[in-house]
């Protein structure tokens, strides 16, 4: 396959102006004050599908409470879920609590700088082990994220949708041929802030863009392509309300998805009344529409089954829709 007429010219001019611009104009994020390698792997979990601002309370709450890979190795899963809750996607949060534990077990807590033997760990990918080896190390590995991606499609005009075999390799050569050969960690924040501020997906400033010499993009505002999305796919999802004074019924789920997590009864269909509150929510590739109908208190609990007091929701690893309907619902005139 012969990719070669996509690459960046002169890349050390390209590097040079890019580091310059973002010593000037970078931001000052949290995980940027650290070369922990605990720390970043937590940041950059939290970062994997959530905005930069939503993360930063939640990163320093987490170090606060969990600061370092023996004290995430031994605490309980709900306890970890909990201090996730709001971010979402808790599949993060259990391989984060898996990937400590092995830190502790397999590398006796220290984690090594080697991106190949990071990405072993469970949850991390190709981009999230370049991450950590070059913010927590130095290391000069080519990696790519979202915000990379779009920098290196634009630069390069790439008209491939990245997220297919043969427009994902051409992104990685280049990304390969374009990295230094030391200093990763002030390049790949460079590269990545570039994307967060300038190369934006939409409307991207490229009057004011330092490296706009070097890029190719004649349409930038079309790049990346993408393949087209699968048809999000509506699923319901009847839920009970049922009441014992300041007491309410949840459950616990069980199955793979929000495993662990707190949330109202499921109900097996919906009854014929109308709901007592109906809120909608996207889950991966579908919309959810969940609907509450009051329910006679059962004879019998299930097992996965509890009476929650209202004063102790707050502090109760609840999913994030099923929060919003329980809060929605106590608020509501009876
Ligand atoms: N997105 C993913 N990792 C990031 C980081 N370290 N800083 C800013 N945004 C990011």
């Amino acid at each position: 396959m012969n990719n070669s007429k996509f690459k960046i010219q002169n890349s050390k001019l390209f590097r040079a102006k890019l580091i310059a611009w973002f010593r000037r104009d970078g931001r000052d994020l949290p995980w940027r004050h650290t070369t922990d390698p605990y720390a970043i792997m937590v940041s950059e979990f939290m970062l994997q599908q959530t905005q930069v601002a939503t993360v930063i309370p939640f990163y320093q709450r987490w170090l606060a409470r969990l600061p370092d890979f023996a004290t995430l190795a031994a605490a309980e899963e709900s306890a970890v879920l909990s201090l996730w809750q709001g971010l979402g996607y808790y599949s993060r949060a259990r391989n984060l609590h898996r990937a400590a534990r092995e830190v502790m077990t397999r590398f006796d807590g220290t984690l090594p700088d080697d991106p190949a033997i990071i990405a072993t760990l469970p949850g991390i990918g190709r981009y999230t082990a370049g991450a950590v080896a070059a913010f927590a190390f130095d290391r000069a590995v080519a990696t790519i994220d979202g915000n990379i991606a779009r920098v290196l499609a634009r630069l390069l005009d790439l008209r491939e949708p990245i997220d297919a075999k043969h427009g994902s390799e051409i992104l990685w050569q280049a990304a390969e041929a374009l990295r230094p050969r030391r200093s990763g960690r002030l390049y790949t924040s460079a590269l990545m802030e570039l994307g967060a501020l300038v190369c934006t997906p939409r409307k991207p400033q490229c009057l004011i863009c330092p490296v706009r010499a070097h890029c190719a993009a004649t349409a930038p505002e079309s790049l990346p392509v993408k393949r087209p999305r699968t048809k999000t796919v509506a699923l319901d999802e009847p839920c009970a309300w049922i009441r014992d004074g300041v007491r309410v019924l949840l459950e616990q789920q069980t199955g793979p998805r929000w495993r662990g997590l707190w949330k109202l009864p499921a109900l097996a269909k919906a009854s014929r009344t109308a709901p007592q509150l109906e809120l909608t929510y996207p889950f991966t590739h579908h919309r959810v529409t969940l609907r509450v109908f009051p329910q006679q208190q059962p004879r019998q609990l299930a097992a996965h089954q509890a009476w929650i007091n209202t004063a102790d929701l707050a502090d109760l690893a609840l999913t994030a829709p099923h929060r919003r309907a329980i809060e929605r619902l106590l608020a509501a005139p009876c």
